[in-house]
């Protein structure tokens, strides 16, 4: 392992999966896929589908990248045969795909760090209007995208435990601490108690199958699973820890980030009078109003801050979607670290293109009609995404079940966790891996392709 690098502590790893795992996810997706789906039954799914096929998924790709030490491709491939080493490569494309246009959108919060900070953003009449030609323009969102692509390649290029850990060790407490501050502010506003309401009080009644999937995609993002980024971040761990309390921990602190994120979002929204239907601009809408009350000197502060904690929660995610194709490229086709990242880099740049064009910049990826008049970044979003990451854990369960055997998974999940065999957690995880998760994530698979793609319901 010494020469492909590792983490050099069980906290780093913790802090550096748990920084892929926390990002635009929480803060930016989470509260919106809440507001257009229900509110508070969203939250419930989507806890649910966490702890009953997210939890034992995560645990399944760990442990799988530690036993093989190799990317996703190898691992697969030199766990169980040539055939499915694809299952490999197909991770390896949703990551490129989404960090296509998941850079995109973290160029959004760079440009609106920088015009609070330094602009005057703050004085905009109508946030909802400036945010809609914001990401039309052409030339900003070209340069500002450029830029985080550049910091994450150069943080890449550093390599597991120089860059990737000691960035995710600073960032990632921070953006706790200013949440909760700023939580503990917009609480203090008139109507959050109706936000709150919408957030935590479930109406059952909204609860259909558009909710469960979304929950399950938006789970399956934001613990960035089912594409081998933690069968790659696992391959760099040592074999004394322990992965049951490490997987612990990194779901409990991303679920954690995304609940606060939503506990700041939705007293916010009711307290300005605006609607938690909003989409993708919610959080870029909502936000520069409460930051505008606070006047405008704490509001560039505080609102420069929280939109600077956001790219780096942005950072941490681009590292880990970024080094699942370098790790490929490195350890499969033994190419030089430093090349590979510069031209992923630049080549994921290019394919991000028509996603950030697709904002109102060029009509024809705007609004594309094979595609019910939806964008492209909502296409690949969804495609790449929403569809092929519960699919990918799908199948990844099913490697395990039927191909690597829950009993090799259980030895490799003893080593650091001696009381692992034999206990219950042991039965429930191998019940979730060998029934559960291939029969619900297969059925919804099945279903979310005919609903999205041919207009039929079949459950
Ligand atoms: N989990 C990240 C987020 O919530 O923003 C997104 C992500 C990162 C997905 C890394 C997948 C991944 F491999």
């Amino acid at each position: 392992m010494a020469n492909r690098g590792g983490f050099s502590s069980r906290i780093g790893f913790i802090m550096a999966a748990a920084g892929s795992a926390v990002g635009l996810g929480n803060i930016w997706k989470f509260p919106y896929e809440v507001g257009e789906n229900g509110g508070a039954v969203f939250l419930l799914v989507y806890l649910i589908c966490t702890v009953v096929i997210c939890f034992p998924i995560m645990i399944g790709e760990i442990a799988i990248g530690r036993k093989a030490q190799k990317d996703a491709y190898g691992s697969y491939k030199s766990l169980g045969g040539r055939r499915w080493g694809l299952l490999g490569l197909f991770g390896i494309l949703c990551g490129v795909m989404i960090l296509s246009f998941y850079n995109v959108v973290a160029g959004w919060a760079f440009g609106y760090f920088l015009e609070i900070s330094f602009g005057d953003l703050l004085n905009t009449a109508d946030f909802k209007l400036f945010f809609g030609e914001y990401v039309g323009m052409i030339w900003d969102n070209l340069f500002f995208s450029v830029c985080f692509m550049i910091i994450t390649a150069f943080i890449v290029v550093k390599g597991v435990s120089g860059g990737i850990e000691r960035a995710s060790k600073i960032l990632m407490p921070m953006l706790f601490a200013i949440l909760v501050g700023l939580i503990i502010y917009s609480l203090t506003l008139d109507n959050a108690m109706e936000g709150i309401k919408f957030y935590l009080l479930p109406d059952f009644s909204k609860l259909n199958l558009e909710t469960i999937y979304s929950a399950l995609g938006q789970a399956f993002f934001s613990l960035s699973l089912g594409m081998g980024a933690l069968i790659t971040y696992g391959s760099y761990i040592d074999k004394k820890q322990n992965i049951i309390t490490s997987a612990a921990m990194i779901s409990v602190m991303d679920v954690s980030v995304a609940f606060l994120a939503g506990l700041l979002i939705f007293p916010l929204v009711f307290s300005q009078g605006q609607a938690p239907t909003e989409g993708p601009g919610l959080v870029f809408v909502a936000l520069p109003g409460v930051f505008n009350s606070m006047g405008p000197i704490i509001g560039k502060v505080v609102g420069g801050g929280f939109f600077l904690l956001l790219c780096f929660a942005a950072l941490t995610s681009t590292i880990s979607l970024l080094e699942v194709p370098v790790a490929y490229l490195v350890d499969t086709k033994k190419l030089p670290r430093k090349a590979v990242v510069w031209l992923l880099a630049t080549l994921i740049f290019v394919v991000g293109l028509p996603s950030m064009l697709s904002q109102g910049a060029v009509d024809m990826f705007s609004s594309m009609s094979f595609y019910g008049g939806k964008s492209f970044l909502d296409f690949v979003s969804e495609v790449f995404s929403d569809i092929s990451l519960p699919l990918g854990g799908c199948l990844m369960s099913i490697f395990i079940a039927y191909r690597w055997k829950t009993q090799s998974l259980s030895e490799e999940i003893s080593s650091g966790n001696e009381n692992y065999k034999g206990s219950f957690l042991e039965k429930v995880i191998n019940l979730v891996i060998m029934y559960i998760a291939p029969i619900l994530l297969g059925l919804i698979f099945i279903n979310t392709v005919f609903s999205k793609f041919f207009g039929i319901e079949i459950i």
